[in-house]
């Protein structure tokens, strides 16, 4: 059973178009938000056609599309010049031959390059996959591997952690920001000055793909969510009625296009909408957050309660002689939002913060607080209009209010992942139960639909809003040569939500030391990335594990808590 809540906030009506929204709500046809795309009339469809062609074919060519800003660069673009740029690369990738289906990978720090390509790749029909620029080694092998992408665009620095000899797909690789005489690789500014301006976009259907995204479950390596050209119609309406997205409006996503929410959000829900989105490169650091809002007068603002929370702890003094009346909306997403946190936005930014819940699978928004709505601090909110969401018992039963259980969300919608690539038993697990998605989170919902996080039912960690795989982080550590197991799981922690702690057995001849865990966490670090590397190690001499041999994180979990281990038959001795 949850707790009850009685705290709510009203929603704002200055703000609100809280009439729109509920019109939206009684009236609301997915066939109607199709009516504003090309698909509609002609059959076929392409995200560069919607989010930006569009836009000039109607005369908003001139306006602002993107402000890039980092602390040495600092440039703005059009509608105009994106599709010019796009269709720069899109030619570059015809010329090589990549085309309609192929997977193009962009590993690269944020730039405004990393757009001009990713919507070069979306315009000649082939799928975009992002990787966060953190990556190593390992991590970029298994995702090129998996994905089996033909190209790939990234910069010097980070050419260097890609193992180009065990990637026989890889044909093409596109290096952004220096021309490298070396064989094999293909200069982007050389390419780029050679190529035509012009570029129909290739024609697709709705089902045809879009984007992958590697995340995370709790067994076997990260997954490709594999999203489809359909989910362009829940981007263009949750910017609408969730992000509250204007003609005027200037918009800043803080995530990465590595993760979903940094292309969902910070490409295509923007883009579509016609609206600015500003993209800040570079580290996160509070006064400089604050002075992007001031300097480009961002009006809406969608961030991610770690964020919000080291935000908090910088205190009031960061906010000193900074203007943030620019902004009229603000919203999170990723891991829990605390009520204290979205009391703190009201009182210091005199702004709500609304809190909004999907993931990788579920391609957009799916349960959330909307401008106008009432808030209760500490929910998700309601599942937006066309949008059926439930609390499931595991044989598939709706439970009462207030149970806990699983929350899932009845197919399909727009933006419902279209596979998992390679891998049709991963996908069909989520859809075990019929006519459902099973997220694999667990809430409960009030009796006035209000959905209310729990946790994750498996043991997928989000440290920081981004999701750590265990099994992964585990297959590496046993790769050191002092480890025998591995163990991993996610330890609460007040900053952020969790952190990734490993109970580590060693192998005969190594002796427990700090040295020894530090170099340990290193080595994650350095073959995956900074964000999977645990941040607690401890040394045990055995772990629990059952009786074929598998660790059980329930257990180590439980050690972590000082709770009760639960049902332990299965365990091995
Ligand atoms: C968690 C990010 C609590 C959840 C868009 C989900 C949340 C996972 C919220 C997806 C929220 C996301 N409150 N938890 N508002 N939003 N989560 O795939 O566990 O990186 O399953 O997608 O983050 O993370 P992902």
């Amino acid at each position: 059973m949850g707790q009850v809540h009685d705290e709510i906030l009203p929603g704002r009506v200055e703000h609100a178009n809280l009439r729109d929204y509920t019109l939206a709500v009684q009236q609301f046809r997915w066939e109607d938000v199709e009516r504003t795309f090309s698909w509609y009339h002609t059959g076929k469809v392409n995200m560069t056609h919607e989010a930006i062609d569009r836009h000039v074919l109607e005369g908003r060519g001139a306006a602002t599309a993107l402000i890039y800003s980092d602390p040495s660069r600092e440039e703005r673009y059009t509608f105009a010049d994106l599709q010019e740029h796009s269709s720069r690369f899109g030619n570059v990738l015809r010329k090589y031959g990549v085309g309609k289906g192929e997977r193009v990978f962009i590993f690269m720090p944020r730039s405004p390059e990393l757009y001009f390509s990713l919507l070069g790749v979306l315009r000649v029909g082939a799928v975009a996959g992002p990787l966060f620029e953190a990556f190593m080694e390992t991590a970029v092998k298994d995702r090129l591997e998996d994905s089996g992408a033909v190209a790939l665009v990234t910069t010097p620095e980070l050419l260097k952690r890609v193992r180009r000899e065990e990637l026989p797909t890889l044909r093409h690789i596109i290096v952004v920001g220096r021309a490298v005489g070396e064989q094999g690789i293909i200069s982007y500014e050389a390419e780029m000055a050679a190529a035509k301006a012009e570029l129909e976009p290739e024609w697709l259907t709705l089902e045809d793909g879009l984007i992958m995204h590697y995340t995370s479950g709790s067994t076997g390596k990260p997954k490709g969510v594999y999203h489809a050209q359909r989910a362009m119609i829940q981007h263009y309406y949750t910017g609408k009625i969730v992000l509250d997205l204007r003609p005027d409006d200037i918009y800043w996503c803080t995530a990465d296009p590595g993760w979903v929410t940094g292309t969902s959000y910070g490409i295509f829900a923007p883009w579509l909408n016609g609206v600015t989105n500003v993209v800040r490169g570079g580290r996160f650091s509070p006064g400089d957050w604050y002075r992007t809002i001031e300097r480009f007068a961002v009006t809406v603002w969608y961030s991610a309660p770690t964020a919000f929370r080291m935000l908090m702890g910088a205190g009031e003094n960061s906010l000193a002689g900074i203007d943030l009346r620019s902004l009229r909306h603000v919203l999170s997403v990723g891991e829990p939002l605390n009520p204290e946190v979205v009391r703190w936005g009201d009182k210091v930014y005199r702004q709500r913060i609304h809190d909004t819940w999907w993931m990788t699978e579920t391609g957009a928004q799916l349960i959330c607080n909307y401008p106008g709505m009432d808030i209760k601090p500490g929910s998700m909110g309601r599942p937006l209009p066309g949008i059926e969401a439930a609390i499931l018992d595991d044989r598939g039963n709706e439970v009462p209010p207030y149970t806990m259980g699983n929350l899932a969300i009845r197919t399909p919608w727009p933006s419902m992942m279209a596979k998992i690539w390679n891998n049709q038993a991963k996908y069909d697990e989520y859809f075990r139960i019929p006519g459902w998605y099973i997220s694999g989170d667990s809430a409960y919902m009030d009796e006035d639909g209000y959905f209310w996080f729990q946790g994750r039912i498996d043991d997928v960690i989000n440290s920081s809003g981004e999701r750590i795989g265990p099994f992964e982080v585990e297959s590496k550590l046993v790769e050191h040569p002092a480890v025998a197991e591995a163990g991993v799981i996610g330890k609460p922690d007040l900053l952020r939500g969790e952190i990734i702690k490993a109970f580590i057995s060693l192998r005969e001849g190594y002796t427990a030391t700090a040295e020894l865990k530090d170099e340990i966490a290193a080595f994650v670090k350095a073959g995956l990335s900074a964000h999977a590397a645990p941040r607690e190690i401890e040394f045990k001499e055995k772990l629990p594990k059952t009786r074929s041999g598998k660790i059980m994180r329930r257990v180590l979990k439980a050690w972590e808590l000082q709770l009760p281990a639960g049902d332990l038959s299965t365990i091995e001795d």
